[in-house]
């Protein structure tokens, strides 16, 4: 069965949304600073969306894979592939579902694990995914009171308790991990915070 495309009707308009494109920006920043990527590295981003995450971090890789399971999002990134700072390779998959035969040096990720269900599962493709000493990078939202999203684009957690999140990340066998705030995002219905988790397999 075709997966719906709950970003279908966001894609075009996603990034002239200022506080979105800044708060991604907050997240590249703080990943550039927690993490040392070299020229010759692949990574990969979940859940790329637009590619507002992915062209920050671009110019210090050689290579990024995109994934994601929207087509409309992924149609705007290949849009502006041109002005992507590396190789760009989109993949239209569910992660959740699917893997990719593939290792990574690092994988990045904002704003995207509140889409997954099971966030042991989706951190344990993380960790398949990676070659040793592989690093992760992943931003996402405090626990919030369900008002963030004002559309259904297919929510399953209302941000996350920091020390949950990265028991996960722990028990699957991350190291070295660190959660900090990334980025304040301040809307009519609230402040949402956004933390970063960074670590190695
Ligand atoms: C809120 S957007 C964030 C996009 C981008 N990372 C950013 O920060 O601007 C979440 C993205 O995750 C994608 N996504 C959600 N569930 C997914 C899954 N199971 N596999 C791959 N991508 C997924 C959505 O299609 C959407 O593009």
């Amino acid at each position: 069965m075709e997966e719906k495309d709950f970003f279908k009707h966001k894609a075009q308009d996603y990034e002239k949304e200022v506080k979105k494109v800044d708060n991604v920006k907050n997240i590249a920043n703080l990943i550039l600073k927690e993490i040392t990527y070299k020229e010759d590295m692949h990574l990969m981003d979940f859940g790329s969306g637009t590619g507002l995450l992915l062209s920050n971090i671009a110019p210090y890789v050689s290579k990024i894979t995109a994934v994601d399971i929207s087509e409309s999002m992924s149609k705007v990134l290949n849009d502006k592939k041109d002005k992507i700072h590396c190789v760009l390779d989109i993949k239209k998959i569910d992660l959740s579902k699917e893997t990719l035969n593939k290792k990574f040096d690092g994988i990045i990720s904002s704003m995207t694990i509140h889409h997954i269900e099971n966030i042991e599962k989706i951190f344990t493709t993380f960790y398949d995914m990676l070659d040793a000493k592989g690093s992760i990078a992943i931003a996402d939202l405090d626990l919030e009171d369900g008002s963030f999203h004002t559309q259904d684009t297919g929510i399953f957690h209302f941000g996350f308790n920091r020390d949950e999140f990265l028991g996960i990340a722990q028990k699957v066998g991350f190291k070295n991990l660190k959660i900090q705030t990334a980025s304040i995002i301040k809307k009519s219905t609230g402040t949402y915070r956004v933390f970063l988790l960074t670590g190695i397999k």
